[in-house]
């Protein structure tokens, strides 16, 4: 195809821009729209001749043209596009689509500003698909748990059941006494009742124990929420700590300094959790990986979550093998592993990595020194 005249090089463009698979409206200035493409069309279910020249804040979908709005001024005063990563759209007839906006203000050469391009991607598949990669990496490390958790369950079970055989037998004994006509009684029942304050004690903390697996591991496998939620960062931590125990508990001392203060978060607590279940199993096989046999005794995963004004920070550290800086610049790759197949698919970085950058809006930062251990510190924003 040849192009000679301006007039056809601009038809190219305008039919370039119509029929894409991408969203794109632009709107004049005073964000009146000019240019809305079959793709907004169908997307939408709103036809072009109906919306040219009207403003775009008086179009009837307020999911969309809230956050829009608000974008165009951000573009603005920023003279820089806003990115929308994420914006839910109900339509009619269907449970309702994602998409992924970009809002970029246009200047003409000459600085003066003419208007702004919206351009959006139906992400609905592909955040789908993602999503349930997150799923399936989180039952996978259930999996890869289950055997351990069962076993820290099932230890105070047992427990439990020979205290309460223990004290069925003394029920046995008293009863006995009781019905003895003659017996002297007081001073056997008395021995008799002597350890039951400690069999009971014993019998709550081992129900306490249990109760607490439990209740971290239904936050952990709840299937998530499709909006962020105020959660607590701590609880979640405790969670990761608590059903990840059978990994750790083998290998390495694990401490953690937690903030007293109640501290809430916006965002994904079972995502969050998984997150960090994920840092102490690197940590847990760094530290195996450096001290072979003499792990226990030589092992320290250090966790510590506190304030720093409108944030929260979260150091994990451990004293494991370290990363050269080879590793170090590729451990959030998906996929990118040093372990042998089995042991590691290198998936467990890529999702801390959306998880807290994307979802929690936060960041992530690693120190490491090949052979001494590693520091990740994980901020996000308070909320
Ligand atoms: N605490 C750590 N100390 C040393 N190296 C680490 C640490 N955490 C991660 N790494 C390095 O980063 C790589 C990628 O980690 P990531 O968690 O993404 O995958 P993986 O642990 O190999 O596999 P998966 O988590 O999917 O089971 C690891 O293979 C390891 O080389
Ligand atoms: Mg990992």
């Amino acid at each position: 195809m040849e192009i000679e005249s301006s007039e056809e090089i601009l038809t190219f463009f305008q039919n370039l821009l119509k029929s894409t698979d991408t969203i794109i409206i632009i709107a004049d200035a005073d964000v009146h729209i000019k240019f809305w493409n079959e793709k907004a069309e169908q997307f939408f279910n709103i036809k072009e001749s109906s919306v040219r020249g009207r403003k775009l804040s008086a179009i009837a979908i307020p999911q969309f043209i809230k956050p829009v709005m608000e974008a165009v001024k951000e573009a603005v005063e920023k003279r820089w596009q806003v990115f929308l990563p994420d914006l839910y759209i109900r339509q009619e007839n269907d449970i309702g689509r994602y998409i992924g906006l970009n809002v970029v203000p246009i200047y003409l050469q000459s600085g003066t500003h003419a208007g702004f391009l919206i351009d959006g991607k139906d992400i609905t598949e592909t955040r789908e698909i993602k999503r349930q990669n997150e799923e399936s990496q989180k039952f996978r490390a259930i999996g890869e748990m289950a055997a351990g958790i069962i076993h820290e369950i099932n230890t105070p079970v047992q427990f439990i059941k020979n205290n309460l055989q223990y004290l069925n037998a003394c029920s046995d004994e008293l009863r006995s006494w009781f019905n003895t006509p003659g017996s002297e009684g007081k001073r056997e029942i008395l021995s008799t009742l002597e350890d039951f304050p400690e069999v009971l004690h014993q019998s709550i903390e081992g129900i306490d124990r249990i109760t607490s697996i439990i209740r971290s591991l239904r936050n952990y496998a709840h299937p998530g929420y499709d909006k962020p939620v105020p959660f607590s960062p701590t609880q979640a931590l405790e969670d990761a700590v608590t059903i990840s125990e059978n990994q750790w508990k083998h290998i390495a001392r694990l401490h953690t300094r937690f903030s007293e203060k109640p501290i809430m978060v916006q965002g994904f607590p079972s995502l969050f959790s998984q997150a960090m279940v994920n840092m102490i199993i690197n940590a847990t096989h760094a530290i195996e990986e450096r001290f072979g046999d003499d792990a226990l005794s030589k092992g320290i995963i250090e966790i510590e979550l506190e304030e720093a004004g409108s944030r929260v920070v979260i150091h994990i550290s451990d004293n494991g093998m370290g990363m050269t800086e080879e590793v170090k610049s590729r451990i959030f790759e998906p996929f990118f592993t040093t372990k042998p197949p089995g042991k590691g698919t290198g998936q467990g970085l890529a999702l801390v990595y959306t998880a807290i950058t994307g979802k929690h809006r936060g960041s992530i930062h690693v120190d490491s020194l090949s052979g001494e251990g590693t520091t990740f510190t994980i901020e996000v924003p308070k909320g």
